[in-house]
């Protein structure tokens, strides 16, 4: 249960454009509250398609208190299921991902079909009605190669979103791309402390110098802008339009996601140390200098859709002051490691730009532990970002409670 007066008294105190007060990041009742009201009632990316590249391939995940198992079934669709046996619930997958011709119960073998309904249970009784104990689904949509999931009864609308990030990452090919590394990190900071601190680039030349090699720092593109206002990113803008690439900034009406394509610095075409392409060229796309596609969806992602090659980043939260951050490195699918591409530089940038925020978050969740915290102002111009970052959490915070009320099966 969250504690609604106190919540509600925190959100009328909460002064406009700066960082939040200390219990949104340390608070146990607070981080219920993100869970039950935000983490539990929108779409949480879960995985990319290209982790489940064919069927009984699947992929674990931990959403708060939920357990949940994504799968590709025999028919090709990916579901997601609640990975709990509907015997005496046994969590029915324990591996981070793996494949399997049938969902079996390390328990007692209750045996499921890949779209989760319950087809073996040894010595039930001829009164046992194998339908009535299928795995209890969840929403599951895909858009952009990447897989989101939803917790709640009445998902939000996903066509939106849905139309939007197909057509400007249609170009990548997103499912014609394979792995080509995944990382894993656990950062000791508040959920909300890593999106910050993606949503800002006030801190790169500090703290990033591989990454400013080739990324743009200019908080007229990076910020919540449109990227128009700089003249480097509308002429960007401009040119991918006229070859074909959707790349035009667009925000949905809540403003939980957002796309928009920005240039790297000067001719630099990916995330590289010396800037040149890391991959073969994704086909589809008409030329290297297309700088990144910039896709946000909140509260867990955000990604960028390269020429050569796609990042996606996956947050969840795991305590108050504990996260989560798998980071995918995807190239197309036909591209041989130690031949099209190195694996090393295709990952340094990015291995060393997560450790850098891992650090930044870090020590950020340190200082605002400290009874001496006070929220402090953002600036408008490099924190345009931040401000719709948080502004969006406090109207999502402000919500009616709307989490799973009734998890049932099909
Ligand atoms: S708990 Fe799964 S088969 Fe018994
Ligand atoms: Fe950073």
């Amino acid at each position: 249960m969250t504690d609604q007066p106190r919540i509600a008294a925190l959100l009328a105190a909460q002064p406009k454009n700066h960082s939040l007060a200390q219990p949104f990041y340390t608070d146990h009742g607070l981080y219920q509250a993100d869970l039950d009201r935000i983490w539990y009632r929108d779409w949480i990316f879960a995985a990319s398609t290209a982790e489940l590249p064919k069927p009984g391939a699947y992929v674990t995940l931990q959403l708060g208190a939920y357990p949940v198992v994504v799968v590709r079934g025999a028919d090709g669709e990916v579901r997601a299921f609640h990975n709990v046996c509907r015997h005496r619930g046994q969590r029915l997958c324990s591996k981070p991902s793996g494949q399997a011709a049938k969902l079996v119960c390390p328990y007692h073998q209750w045996t499921y079909e890949t779209d989760g309904r319950l087809l073996w249970a040894r010595d039930m009784g001829p009164d046992f009605d194998t339908s009535n104990h299928g795995l209890k689904p969840l929403h599951c949509a895909t858009t952009a190669g990447m897989v989101f999931i939803c917790l709640a009864d009445v998902a939000p609308d996903f066509a939106p979103v849905r139309t939007a990030a197909d057509r400007y990452t249609a170009p990548h090919r997103p499912e014609d791309l394979k792995i080509a590394h995944q990382s894993r990190i656990v950062e000791n900071g508040n959920w909300k402390l890593v999106l910050e601190n993606n949503r800002e680039c006030y801190h790169c030349a500090g703290a990033h110098p591989a990454l400013c090699r080739t990324f743009n720092d200019d908080p007229d593109l990076v910020g919540s802008d449109d990227s128009l206002s700089s003249p480097v990113g509308a002429a960007h803008v401009n040119r991918c339009e006229d070859a074909g690439l959707p790349s035009r900034y667009v925000i949905s009406p809540d403003e939980n996601w957002r796309l928009v394509r920005i240039p790297f610095v000067g001719d630099a075409v990916s995330y590289t140390m010396d800037g040149k392409a890391a991959a073969p060229l994704l086909p589809g796309m008409p030329f290297a200098n297309a700088g990144s596609l910039l896709f946000f969806h909140y509260p867990n992602t955000w990604n960028h859709f390269l020429s050569d090659h796609v990042l996606t980043f996956r947050v969840l939260p795991i305590s108050p002051t504990e996260t989560e951050v798998v980071t995918t490195w995807l190239v197309h699918k036909d591209a041989v490691e130690g031949r099209d591409y190195d694996l090393n530089r295709l990952t340094e940038v990015w291995l060393a730009t997560n450790d850098e925020d891992r650090r930044v978050v870090e020590e950020n969740q340190a200082g605002i532990n400290s009874p001496a915290y006070e929220p402090g102002p953002y600036s408008a111009k490099q924190e345009s970002g931040v401000i719709q970052f948080i502004d969006w959490y406090l109207a999502a915070l402000a919500r009616e409670t709307a989490g799973p009320a009734r998890i049932a099966a099909e």
